[in-house]
């Protein structure tokens, strides 16, 4: 354990946080221990690409740092089991040398495998929840590992029972990953369609490469952490009513009748693309990121945060939820919802 704790290289805002414990297992005997002693509240901490840490201190860490790739021949398929504290991308790339089919749509998210299906990555078309065969989370109050199917991680846009229920109740220890020996592309997002339709697998992971380094900051020059809000999900009626002011606005419709929205496009409307405000801002290739531009104080992006919120709520009559992670002293928080007078 590490008292006082620097944190500023574990987080891709690279904003300067002191933790006043922080704690980093490799092996269950070490969780066992660490668990005997863990002051609450506590937050679970992957490689720091989707959290703010909004105040100088935050709470006690727990950084899971096992590592391990192991993999299970079929005939068609794989099962492939990566430890929590593997990097994901090295993972999508491990996979496509190896021609296990799946992740290829999932390169360059920046994290750790364990925190992947937290909030069930997902880009150009796939989402972890479509490749889980099974997750192994590590319960604190058992001390015991619990097999949860894909069913039971009750995935959805960005969420799954580990922000939900499990939240704080255990950590995920490894992950199981069901791929494919049968290459098959998956080129139904937009920005895919370019290619022609027998790209191989590594021509779609160099694409997906590509089009993410051209849109997205590169978290080592620009501090940021993605997407920083979720694409918000709205009523017909509401869209109905948008679409009048708004005729070209991307939109994508969802089996319940409900239509899910671009946030970036909003806050690109809302004049805000390439906005700055002293250290922070809006990226400039891609209005859903906030970037860091040279601040020290996470209430900066806050501050921001809030001004997006304000400004697309009044242009759009939508409310954008956080994607990120805020974190404070005292734990998570929400950036809630002002009441219009
Ligand atoms: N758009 C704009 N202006 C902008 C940004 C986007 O007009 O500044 C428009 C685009 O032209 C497009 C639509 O909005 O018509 C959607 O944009 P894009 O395809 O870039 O994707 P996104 O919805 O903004 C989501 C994920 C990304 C993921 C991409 C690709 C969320 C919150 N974000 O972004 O995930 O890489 O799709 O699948 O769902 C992340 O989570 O950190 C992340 C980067």
């Amino acid at each position: 354990m590490h008292s006082q704790y620097e944190l500023t290289r574990h987080n891709s805002f690279a904003f300067p946080a002191i933790c006043p414990a922080f704690y980093q297992p490799e092996s269950l005997q070490e969780l066992n221990d660490i668990v005997k002693q863990l002051p609450s509240p506590f937050y679970v901490l992957g490689e720091g690409s989707n959290t703010l840490f909004a105040e100088q201190t935050t709470t006690p860490i727990l950084q899971p740092n096992f590592k391990g790739i192991t993999v299970e021949e079929h005939d068609d398929f794989v099962l492939l089991s990566a430890k929590c504290g593997e990097n994901w991308h090295e993972l999508v790339n491990f996979c496509v040398e190896n021609n296990y089919y799946g992740l290829e749509n999932l390169a360059l998210i920046p994290g750790s495998v364990g925190a992947a299906p937290v909030q069930n990555i997902g880009a150009y078309g796939t989402e972890i929840a479509d490749i889980v065969e099974h997750v192994s989370w590590y319960e604190f109050e058992t001390k015991k590992i619990r097999t949860l199917s894909k069913q039971a991680c009750q995935f959805a846009y960005r969420d799954s029972i580990f922000k939900n229920s499990l939240a704080n109740k255990g950590i995920i220890i490894e992950v199981t990953l069901r791929l494919s020996k049968k290459w098959q592309a998956n080129l139904t997002y937009r920005d895919l369609d370019t290619l022609p339709i027998d790209a191989s697998a590594n021509d779609v992971f160099q694409k997906v490469i590509e089009i993410r380094q051209s849109k997205l900051p590169d978290h080592n020059k620009l501090p940021n952490a993605g997407s920083f809000f979720k694409n918000p999900v709205v009523a017909k009626q509401l869209y109905n009513k948008l679409l009048t002011n708004f005729p070209d606005m991307p939109a994508y419709p969802q089996e319940n009748g409900t239509v899910k929205l671009a946030a970036g496009w909003l806050i690109e409307k809302s004049g805000l693309k390439g906005f700055r405000v002293g250290d922070v801002g809006v990226a400039q290739t891609q209005a859903l990121v906030l970037v860091n531009y040279d601040s020290k104080n996470g209430q900066d992006i806050i501050k921001l945060a809030k001004y997006v919120q304000a400004q697309v709520q009044l242009k759009c009559d939508i409310f954008l939820q956080p994607e990120v992670r805020l974190l404070s002293s005292k734990g998570l928080f929400q950036l809630t919802q002002c009441k219009q007078v």
